[in-house]
């Protein structure tokens, strides 16, 4: 991944947006996603700024939180955001991680897979430390998206916020849907990320399907499995 990922403007700038986030809803929304009846441990990778995790708190008091992401100044930003918690908060890449084998009963990210340098090797990490019967989803950004309809539902559940913070928001989806590739941003279509999924250690115990958070059409969820021997 470049540079611009790891450096102090980038994780200012995902502080604001993972505010942002956090405020309309999002990480709650995906937080209803995961199973997280009777789990142990959970985590999350790219967690930024660790807003995601405090949504599964918010659900979950007793699940132990654990975060992953490759840049340091976002460690310290979720350190901050987040540290009441006690995290378990970890400077990587997933895709070599110091986790123990089947450590996790829930693995999930948001909008972190599409920058994975080499996205099988992750899968197949995840696989190694997720606990059989363990469940994980990541929620992306893909390619085969209407990016007006999705600007359009970003300007509507914007509708009571002032003029020039929608304006910001519909430019910087929009930039970072149509140019993202200058900063490490891969999009993948929902087949490309199945053959993925099929081909990691996974295998057929995968599922990818479109979803919409917050009503915004650009997603799917990577849906894998580990089931029990
Ligand atoms: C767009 S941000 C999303 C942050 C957070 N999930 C959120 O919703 O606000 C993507 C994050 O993924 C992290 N990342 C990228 N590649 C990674 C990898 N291989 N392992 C762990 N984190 C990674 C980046 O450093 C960045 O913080």
């Amino acid at each position: 991944m470049p540079q611009f990922s790891q450096s102090r403007f980038a994780a200012w700038l995902q502080i604001i947006v993972s505010h942002r986030r956090e405020e309309s809803g999002l990480y709650a929304e995906i937080a209803g996603y995961l199973p997280l009846d009777d789990a142990e441990r959970v985590l999350d990778i790219g967690t930024g700024t660790g807003l995601q995790l405090r949504a599964i708190h918010q659900l979950q008091p007793s699940i132990g939180l654990f975060g992953i992401d490759l840049s340091s100044a976002a460690i310290d930003a979720a350190n901050r955001a987040i540290g009441d918690l006690e995290p378990d908060l970890k400077v990587g890449s997933i895709e070599k991680t110091t986790c123990p084998d089947d450590f996790f009963n829930i693995v999930t990210c948001n909008s972190s897979m599409s920058y994975w340098d080499n996205p099988l090797s992750c899968f197949n990490e995840i696989y190694r430390i997720l606990k059989p019967g363990g469940v994980v989803k990541l929620f992306e950004p893909h390619q085969d998206i209407d990016l007006e309809g999705a600007l359009d539902q970003i300007r509507e559940n914007m509708a009571d916020k002032s003029p020039l913070r929608r304006w910001g928001a519909v430019q910087l989806n929009k930039y970072t849907l149509e140019r993202g590739s200058k900063f490490g941003l891969n999009l993948y279509t929902r087949n490309e990320l199945l053959e993925l999924s099929r081909t990691s250690s996974f295998g057929v115990n995968s599922s990818v399907d479109q979803v919409s958070l917050l009503d915004i059409p650009i997603f799917v969820c990577i849906h894998l499995w580990k089931p029990n021997p």
